[in-house]
């Protein structure tokens, strides 16, 4: 898929913005600070409804304004949905987003060098990775997650109420079987997803480093193979004198992991920095293929100074990488990285053509 124009109003530095990308490579360039990743995150979120940089909408819009809108052009074969959304400052001061439902092939994957912390971060950022991947590939799964943050948060409320004595079993009842069948919904997906990145990761990641290293990617879980509710159950059962004492839950997907392994050992321990940089880029990367394949279409690729770690061997790499793409964009602060892309300034929240 494409984007084939875009409209910015009273978006982060814009005030107005116009323009029409082209296919294949948009490097989008100039010195620091004048909106190059505020433009990214618009493109990010006229495609998917989301920003990638942020869940705090107040942030977005103009310092002082009341209204903002993006609109565009996603083009998909012969096909051309126009969509617009709009986020409004309620009376309240928080602030709505609306805007009609996105086109169910709409994809895009963005990178950025806080993609470093899925490789070095604690847990939660390689959970987050993996549900938003996922996210991509299946349609039920944020749902699926939504609900089971629910249905934890719920459980966690009983767990630190006051007494938690011996009505605490027949409390928690009622929430464990859900608690169990979303959860193991949640871990089914994830496992997938996990599998169906594993090939392209250790790939892409060949592929980069231009060096034989074999990068590797498992999903832990204290559940091990467990695949049925029941399992689920079974360990909240055991675990639950324990859960009573620490006041919260302890098993289920919320706890889980990725490992991600080069050559055999934690990255996160061991990689050296140049290695766990390609790792966040090839996990990225590595997405490009399956969520082609899930979405009917390639999705849009929004890479946010990619290039700047990396030595020129390297760079070299990713430019291959992402030449057959459909649609790419890249930022960077220094000159045009390839011949044959199309190149704009940003200035101050403006683009001047170059
Ligand atoms: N909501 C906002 N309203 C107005 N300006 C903003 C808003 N959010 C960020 N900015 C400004 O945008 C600029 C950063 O833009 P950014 O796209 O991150 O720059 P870069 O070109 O370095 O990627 C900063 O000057 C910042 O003050
Ligand atoms: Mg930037």
């Amino acid at each position: 898929m494409q984007i084939g124009c875009a409209q910015l109003s009273e978006f982060r530095n814009y005030r107005t913005l116009s323009w029409s990308p082209a296919p294949r490579l948009n490097v989008i360039t100039g010195p620091n600070a004048q909106g190059k990743t505020n433009l990214l995150e618009a493109l990010g979120l006229i495609i998917t409804g989301r920003s990638f940089r942020t869940s705090r909408t107040a942030e977005i819009p103009r310092w002082g304004t009341e209204t903002t809108t993006l609109a565009g052009e996603l083009l998909h074969g012969q096909t051309r949905r126009i969509v617009r959304r709009t986020l409004t400052r309620l009376e309240d001061g928080t602030w709505q987003s609306t805007g009609e439902p996105l086109p169910e092939w709409a994809r895009a994957i963005a990178f950025g060098w806080q993609d470093l912390e899925i490789v070095n971060g604690g847990p939660s950022t390689r959970r987050t990775f993996i549900d938003g991947f996922a996210g991509r590939l299946y349609v039920n799964h944020i749902p699926t997650l939504l609900r089971f943050r629910q249905i934890l948060a719920r459980r966690n409320r009983l767990l630190q109420q006051r007494p938690y004595d011996g009505g605490l079993a027949e409390r928690l009842e009622p929430w464990n079987e859900q608690f169990a069948t979303v959860g193991i919904e949640l871990l089914g997906r994830r496992r997938k997803a996990v599998a169906a990145l594993q090939t392209e990761l250790a790939r892409v990641y060949a592929t980069l480093s231009g060096a034989r290293s074999k990068v590797e990617i498992r999903y832990r879980t204290s559940l091990g193979e467990a695949s049925e509710p029941a399992a689920l159950l079974a360990a909240l059962e055991r675990s639950q004198r324990e859960e009573a004492r620490r006041r919260q839950t302890l098993v289920g997907p919320h706890r889980d992991d990725l490992a991600i392994e080069i050559d055999g050992v934690d990255a996160r321990a061991f990689g050296s920095r140049g290695q766990q940089r390609l790792i966040a880029l090839a996990l990225r990367l590595a997405e490009i293929l399956p969520v082609s394949e899930a979405a009917g279409t390639a999705p849009v690729l929004l890479l946010d100074d990619a290039l700047s770690e990396l030595d020129p061997a390297a760079r070299g790499h990713v430019l291959h990488e992402i030449q057959s793409a459909e649609q790419v964009f890249l930022t960077t602060p220094d000159g045009p990285p390839v011949n044959g892309a199309t190149v704009v300034h940003v200035n101050g929240g403006s683009l001047d053509p170059a």
